[in-house]
C-alpha cells in the first residue's frame, strides 16, 4: 500500500492507475478503524480495481466543544488493517494541505434541507464541515465511486444530494451498519465508554429495533412510540438527544404516502454522545 500526503502525489497515483484502465473507489474516514470502517473497504474491494482510503481528522466538522483534540489517533495500527484488506493507498494529508493556513475558508459547501434537524441542529456547522471536506477529497480522488456508512445515516444522505447537486459523476454507496454481537453500533466513541456503559448503550439499538417493530405492525401513533422509547432509554441510563421517526428520503415527518421509514436516535452517555438508526419499508 502506497502512503501519500501530498494531494499532487495522490493525483498521480490515482492517474497511473487510471491509465492502467482501474476504477477507483474513495473510502473517506477519519482513522481510528473499526471492522465498521473495514466493512466498507471489504464492499469497496469487491467491486473496484484500486481503493484510495483517506485518514484526515476534519477540524472544519469539530464544533468548539468537541473531541477534536482527544479524537483516536492509531495511524499504526489503521495503516496494519488497511494492508490486510488489500487497500491501495493511504491518503494522509495534514490540515495545511487540505485548507492552506487558515480554517476560515471563503467557498463552503452546505445541503440546508437536509441538515436542520438531528445532527444538524444539535452540531451547528458540523455537516457543512462534512460536505465541504468530502466535496475536496471528491475532487482530490475524481472517483468512479465513494463508500459511506448507513450508520451515519444523515450524513450519507447530504452527501448523496451534494453529489446530485453538483452532478458529480460518482457513486454512492452506503453500506449497513456494522454491529458488536450486543447490537451496539461500532464507533470510534465507544472507546470513551466504560463496560458498564457499554451494555447500557446496547439499548439503543434495541429500543430502534422495538419501535421499528411497532411501526411495520401498524402502529401510527409516532408521538407516544417516540414518547415511550425516549423513556426507555432514560431507564436504560441513556440521556436522549432525539429519537424521531421520519421518512427516511426527505428526513421529514412520514407522511400518509411514506413507505421508507427511517428512526434517527442519539443519546448522550457519560462524556460520550452516540448516534445510531434503523430504516424499513411499511407497505
Ligand atoms: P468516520 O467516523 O471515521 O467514519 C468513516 C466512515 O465509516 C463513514 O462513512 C461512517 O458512516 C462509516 N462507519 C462508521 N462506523 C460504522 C459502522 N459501525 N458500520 C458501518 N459503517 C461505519 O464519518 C466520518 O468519519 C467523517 O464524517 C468523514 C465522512 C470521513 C468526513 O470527514
Amino acid at each position: 500500500m502506497q502512503t501519500e500526503k501530498k494531494i499532487k502525489d495522490l493525483r498521480q497515483v490515482v492517474k497511473a492507475a487510471r491509465s492502467q484502465g482501474k476504477s477507483i473507489a474513495l473510502i473517506p474516514t477519519m482513522g481510528n478503524l473499526h471492522e465498521g470502517h473495514l466493512q466498507l473497504i471489504k464492499q469497496a474491494r469487491d467491486r473496484y480495481d484500486f481503493l484510495v482510503c483517506s485518514i484526515f481528522v476534519n477540524p472544519l466538522q469539530f464544533g468548539a466543544n468537541e473531541d477534536l483534540g482527544a479524537y483516536p489517533r492509531t495511524l499504526e495500527a489503521d495503516r496494519e488493517s488497511l494492508e490486510i484488506e488489500n487497500c491501495d493507498c493511504l491518503f494522509l494529508p495534514s490540515i495545511e494541505e487540505i485548507y492552506g493556513d487558515s480554517l476560515e475558508l471563503q467557498t463552503s459547501i452546505k445541503v440546508p434541507g437536509l441538515t436542520e434537524k438531528f445532527c444538524g441542529s444539535s452540531r451547528p456547522g458540523h455537516f457543512d464541515g462534512v460536505a465541504t471536506v468530502v466535496t475536496k477529497l471528491f475532487n482530490m480522488v475524481q472517483p468512479d465511486a465513494a463508500f459511506f456508512g448507513l450508520k451515519d445515516y444523515q450524513q450519507f444522505l447530504v452527501i448523496r444530494k451534494l453529489t446530485q447537486d453538483l452532478a458529480l459523476d460518482i457513486t454512492i454507496h452506503g453500506i449497513e451498519t456494522h454491529r458488536e454481537e450486543s447490537g451496539l453500533a461500532m464507533s470510534s466513541r465507544n472507546n470513551y465508554l466504560s463496560e458498564e456503559q457499554r451494555q447500557q448503550a446496547a439499548n439503543l439499538y434495541s429500543c430502534l429495533k422495538d419501535c421499528a417493530e411497532k411501526i411495520a405492525a401498524g402502529n401510527s401513533d409516532f408521538e407516544q412510540l417516540e414518547k415511550a422509547a425516549k423513556k426507555a432509554l432514560q431507564k436504560a441510563s441513556l440521556k436522549p438527544d432525539y429519537f424521531q421517526v421520519c421518512d427516511a428520503d426527505t428526513l421529514q415527518p412520514p407522511s400518509p404516502v411514506t413507505s421508507h421509514f427511517a428512526i434517527l436516535a442519539a443519546v448522550y452517555i457519560g462524556k460520550s454522545r452516540l448516534i445510531d438508526n434503523i430504516r424499513f419499508e411499511r407497505s
